[in-house]
């Protein structure tokens, strides 16, 4: 699939207020900057998070469909520091197992007064879909496929706000896999509507982006090149589990060619930063001692994330 066939258009009511967080593509930028706005306002000046009582009385209901570990894990801390109650739905134990369809069981849902859905989700556009057909509870779409992971994007760009203050001036390399990266995906929004110009992505032909390439979008196959005098450096897994057999590239022969080592961070500007969605594959698209050392922001992005996902959950409450 192309990226960005995707529309996100009812993530926004009539009034231009925001009800479901789907995807990035169209989210203008004062959305963007609101939620970038009351997550830093969720963190004191040692970066560290803050508690709010803005979810009283709420309740969150994490729907993992797919594996995850920091995604799931910071929507429920997020959703908890916020003083909301959280469910984390057993899915592989659950009535889908016996043939409920996913739309029963989210009105089942509903009607045990939930008020927002996180749902990760290995089909594009699932949550959309479900936005579309239930009425009265907020969306957050934590990853669908190979479309969209918004969340991600929206901490990757507090992360760099916080490093490097403007977004206009930057040059930000994305390296990696990108066509199966739904982060990949959704940060290439989220930077052109905040105003990057310099976005360069940096992969193999069969792994590279085969979305829209206008507004300054530079695709590159080397790493050389393509990481000189770079602000930022985003780092990508490859995603094996949405490659065929034959495309899986021989690990060693990829990390040669793409892997970020000291020597090619080199290149980048000295005060150049490494971000990494997680999880790492050290050896393979990094090397341990740039994951682990002073310029990457790894482990901030992680941080970062409950003060993102705390803030979406805060701006859809205002519209429940
Ligand atoms: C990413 C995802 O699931 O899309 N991870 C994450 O949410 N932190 C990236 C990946 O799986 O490689």
């Amino acid at each position: 699939m192309k990226p960005d066939l995707i529309s996100n258009d009812s993530q926004l009511n009539s009034s231009g207020k925001l009800i479901h967080l789907l995807g990035l593509k169209g989210l203008p930028k004062e959305q963007i900057e609101n939620i970038l706005n009351v997550a830093s306002r969720l963190l004191d000046t040692q970066g560290n998070l803050k508690k709010s009582k803005v979810l009283d009385d709420m309740s969150v209901a994490n729907l993992f469909f797919e594996p995850s570990t920091r995604t799931r894990n910071t929507f429920e801390i997020a959703a908890k520091r916020s003083s909301a109650q959280t469910i984390n739905v057993d899915l592989a134990n659950s009535a889908t197992k016996k043939n409920e369809t996913l739309m029963d069981t989210m009105h089942t849902l509903k009607a045990m007064q939930i008020d927002m859905f996180v749902i990760r989700h290995k089909k594009n556009g699932l949550p959309h879909h479900i936005a579309n057909n239930i009425e009265g509870i907020a969306i957050i779409n934590a990853g669908d496929g190979i479309n969209a992971h918004p969340t991600q994007a929206l901490l990757d760009m507090l992360t760099i706000q916080q490093e490097k203050k403007s977004f206009k001036d930057l040059s930000v390399a994305i390296v990696g896999d990108i066509r199966h990266s739904r982060v990949a995906h959704s940060d290439i929004h989220a930077l052109r509507t905040l105003g990057t110009k310099d976005i360069r992505l940096i992969a193999p032909g069969y792994l590279q982006y085969n979305g829209d390439v206008s507004n300054g979008i530079k695709l590159l196959d080397n790493l050389d090149e393509g990481i000189s005098g770079v602000d930022v450096v985003v780092t990508l897994r490859l995603q094996k589990e949405r490659m065929l057999a034959a495309e899986i590239p021989n690990e060693k022969v990829y990390f040669d060619h793409y892997g970020i080592t000291n020597e090619k961070l080199k290149l980048a500007k000295p005060n150049a930063i490494v971000m990494h969605p997680g999880p790492v594959n050290r050896g393979i698209e990094v090397d341990t001692a740039v994951a682990d050392g002073p310029q990457s922001v790894i482990l901030k992005q992680v941080t970062n994330g409950i003060a993102i996902r705390m803030a979406v959950m805060e701006v859809l409450a205002q519209a429940l």
